[in-house]
């Protein structure tokens, strides 16, 4: 059913997946119609290729994300599409985008300023193009944005088998930076191991008294934290830490608040900071945002920066897809790739 909260006539409908009110993605997510139209100036039609689901969309579809919608929306916080009719002087038809504002990716075309868009190169795979602007993005500026790390620091993180988790493992890898890697996991070392985790470890008392072991074999301690999980996990990050070193918190997987201990404030001068990529693009300049992705796409060109995919599933099928995420053994992330009829 398509709806009429925009202003203006439109002039067709799209498939979409919509949500018209908060709450878990399988009880609200609905695929319905979105409205299009004739295009404004500097402005862009773009048929979607491919948009992962993040842990983000699903808090976005809950609510509980740092920005809430006016409903009812289109989700998605990223992708990559290719543009079917332009009204810019500086992006032709046929070029392949992402979107640098929320993507609104789960659909399959839609109109947007060219303002918003970084073009793409054609070459480089469709599902590495999806997966660009979030987690390789939060890995790369997470890596050069808090504390000097020269090759030979240490940096822990928890969720090291997660996207972010392996861009952190791959980038760290052509630093030089030595990481230890908390996982829930046991099977999982190994993997991480091939991809140049230096260690890890399962994400309890036991793989902490082992990271220690590692840091006490080298005579130094962590000077960067990584923490998308939270509670426990997060606070076993901090006695790995040396004096004066940074935990960042960009994650709460584990939704339990952190609970820091007064001794890591008076007696170890922990700094606890946060990333949130959104903010990042919306306080950088068009320079650096445009340097910062030309940067990840030549680790992706050079066969240095791999996230696997589990699978990937139409718009119709999203019962499927949002099945597949809680299943045991997902291998990777789970995309939307829409049909085109053209
Ligand atoms: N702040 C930012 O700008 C930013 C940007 C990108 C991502 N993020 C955040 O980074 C985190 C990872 O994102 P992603 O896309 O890389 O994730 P992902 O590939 O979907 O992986 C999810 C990870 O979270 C772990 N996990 C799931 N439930 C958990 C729980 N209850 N307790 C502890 N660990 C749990 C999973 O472990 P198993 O495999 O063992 O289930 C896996 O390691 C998310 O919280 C996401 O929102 C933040």
């Amino acid at each position: 059913m398509p709806f009429h909260r925009f202003g203006f006539c439109y002039r067709s409908v799209m498939p979409a997946l919509l949500i018209r009110e908060f709450g878990q993605a399988a009880e609200v997510m609905e695929l319905g119609e979105f409205p299009t139209r004739e295009l404004a100036a500097n402005e862009l039609r773009v048929k979607l290729l491919a948009s992962p689901i993040n842990p983000a969309d699903l808090n976005w579809i809950e609510g509980t994300y740092g920005t809430r919608p006016q409903l009812p929306e289109v989700p998605g916080t990223e992708g990559v599409g290719e543009i079917i009719e332009s009204q810019s002087a500086l992006f032709r038809v046929g070029t392949r985008v992402i979107f640098l504002s929320y993507a609104h990716g789960w659909q399959s075309q839609r109109i947007v300023s060219a303002d918003d868009v970084l073009a793409v190169p054609n070459e480089i795979a469709i599902e590495d193009l999806a997966m660009l602007k979030v987690n390789p993005a939060t890995a790369w500026r997470m890596l050069h944005d808090f504390v000097n790390l020269p090759a030979g620091a240490v940096l822990v993180q928890n969720a090291a088998n997660s996207s972010v988790g392996r861009c952190v493992i791959q980038m760290a890898r052509e630093l030089g930076v030595i990481t230890i890697n908390m996982v829930r996991r046991a099977e999982l070392c190994e993997e991480l191991q091939l991809l140049g985790a230096d260690i890890v470890c399962l994400d309890d008392e036991a793989g902490k008294q082992a990271a220690l072991a590692f840091l006490e074999e080298r005579g130094k301690k962590a000077v960067l934290a990584l923490n998308a999980v939270g509670g426990e996990s997060a606070l076993r990050q901090l006695d790995l830490l040396e004096n004066g070193a940074t935990q960042v918190t960009y994650g709460a997987m584990g939704r339990r608040p952190l609970t820091v201990p007064n001794k890591f404030l008076i007696f170890r001068d922990i700094c606890f900071r946060g990333f949130w990529l959104t903010h990042w693009l919306t306080q950088s300049s068009r320079a650096t945002i445009a340097l910062t992705y030309e940067n990840l796409l030549e680790f992706v060109r050079q066969g240095k920066l791999e996230q696997p995919v589990d699978s990937a599933y139409d718009l119709s099928q999203f019962p499927e897809a949002l099945r597949g995420l809680n299943a045991p053994g997902r291998r990777g992330k789970i995309l939307f790739v829409p049909k085109h009829n053209d």
